[in-house]
């Protein structure tokens, strides 16, 4: 059978690049459909009189544009259209009650949160505690010099029973600005740093921009694995350790207390800095306790108000031993100066008049009430979910790719996240997605998209991948 050959004539610059560009063309133009398999990268090369070399890299330079895919042992898969890189940009963050419905952004329920904005803002406007100094929430703040926002950062990280002191606790827009300001303090460019293989994916082109070296470390039912840490620990010196033990992004994993305490015991045996995102931890009663407490001298913990109470207030905390927590704060002076004082006013307002357990509470509730709801429509299938969690992990039956559902569901107006996007090394991703509950506001529209899915995956598999060419 004739194997794909890209029409190299008349193409400038780097050879692997001019395939690159053939491949998109050829995709475009309905040459190489869906599924396809491109020839082995050695029989390309040797077909093109190039390099294996050339082939290779234009194969994983195809792969980071999401024109294809690798499945490991199977071969190099042409893609359908809307992969993750699309779908990210496609799909707005609006809640529409129309239109597709979107189970692929991990945001909160929007709940009561605008009702008692508009209570604390009325009563911040009528002096609000502040004394008559209103103004000192629009001025230049010195990052330096403990304020009330520091004061709010302290009561948060009480909330989650991570212990402080105030040289310790730094205040940063959401728990995002919390890692990169992290990276930015912590890595130089050139540094190794380690992550789970499947991971939150702005992390992946936060490295890229900082000129970081990313490893993934193998994950199972209960988050990354210590032995892996181990061995890539002894084998190089990486920098430090990213993760989310705590309804890990994406597959929803709790890590139990024996592994947490056996991940941080290694991280001290190979003096390795841990960065924990507890940005879900807030919504779990029933957590191990967080790395910070099993290890405060290695770990630098984030938190935010994202998740339980709005998304849009942009409230962050991280905690950090004293002398790294100071590296953290000249990272936020950089990028932001300060963060807006009035933002952690609020939140600090809720946090003392009981709106931030109830909102959380609230979030809880909507939570379970939507675990329930899609536990009884994948009834019968592995998911992988915890009931106050707002994501769920769903690995995919046999014969089914994650490309081929995520194409398939939003033919059919769903939109989900297959677990490439996640992916520190996408070819290796493995056949699963993510589905989020509690972005859509509408119950009914979330049942029918789960609905939607489950009738899929009863169906025949719409596998990407037995056209050869
Ligand atoms: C693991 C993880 N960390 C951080 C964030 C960002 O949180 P924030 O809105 O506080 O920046 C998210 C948001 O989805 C997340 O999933």
């Amino acid at each position: 059978m004739a194997i794909w050959v890209p029409d190299l004539t008349g193409r400038r610059g780097p050879a692997y690049l001019a395939i690159v560009e053939a491949l998109a063309e050829d995709i475009a133009a309905g040459a190489l459909a869906p599924g396809a398999r491109l020839p082995p990268h050695r029989e390309l090369a040797h077909a093109l009189g190039l390099s294996p070399n050339t082939t290779s890299r234009a194969y994983a330079e195809a792969v980071a544009r999401a024109l294809v895919r690798g499945e490991v042992g199977r071969g190099t898969f042409v893609r359908a259209p809307g992969g993750p890189a699309e779908a990210a940009s496609a799909a707005d963050l609006r809640r529409a009650a129309s239109g597709p419905i979107d189970l692929s952004r991990n945001l909160p329920n929007r709940g009561a949160a605008g009702e008692h904005l508009g209570r604390t803002l009325e009563w911040l406007g009528h002096d609000g505690g502040r004394n008559g100094d209103l103004q000192g929430l629009l001025d230049y703040h010195d990052a330096a010099e403990p304020d009330r926002a520091a004061a709010v950062a302290l009561a948060w990280l009480a909330r989650l029973g991570v212990p402080a002191s105030a040289d310790e606790a730094v205040v940063t827009v959401g728990a995002q600005h919390a890692l990169f300001a992290s990276l930015l303090a912590l890595t130089r460019p050139g540094d190794l740093i380690l992550t789970e293989a499947l991971t939150y994916a702005p992390l992946k082109a936060m490295a890229a921009r900082l000129g970081l070296t990313v490893r993934g470390l193998p994950l199972d039912a209960d988050g990354l694995r210590p032995e892996a840490l181990e061995a890539l620990c002894a084998d190089h010196a990486p920098r430090l350790a990213y993760l989310t033990p705590t309804l890990q992004t994406p597959t929803a994993a709790i890590m139990p207390e024996s592994r947490r305490r056996a991940l941080v015991e290694v991280a001290g045996r190979h003096d390795l800095l841990l960065i924990e995102d507890d940005v879900f931890g807030p919504l779990v009663l029933d957590a191990p306790p967080p790395l910070a407490r099993l290890a405060p001298d290695r770990v630098v913990y984030l938190s935010s108000t994202s998740k339980v109470l709005a998304p849009g207030l942009r409230v962050g905390v991280a905690r950090a031993p004293a002398p790294l927590a100071a590296a953290l704060r000249g990272a936020v002076t950089l990028s932001c100066w300060m963060a807006p004082p009035l933002m952690a006013e609020i939140a600090g307002r809720w946090i003392a008049d009981g709106t931030a357990t109830r909102l959380t509470e609230a979030q809880r509730a909507v939570a379970r009430r939507r675990q329930a709801l899609a536990a009884h429509a994948f009834d019968g299938l592995e998911i992988r979910a915890h009931p106050c969690g707002l994501h769920l992990w769903l690995p995919l039956p046999t014969g089914w790719t994650a490309d081929a559902l995520r194409a398939e569901a939003a033919t059919q107006g769903v939109r989900v996240t297959e677990a490439a996007a996640f992916a520190v090394d996408p070819a290796a991703a493995p056949e699963a997605v993510r589905l989020c509950l509690s972005h859509e506001p509408d119950e009914d529209r979330l049942s029918r998209g789960l609905d939607t899915i489950r009738r899929i995956l009863d169906g025949p598999p719409g596998r990407t991948g037995p056209l050869v060419m």
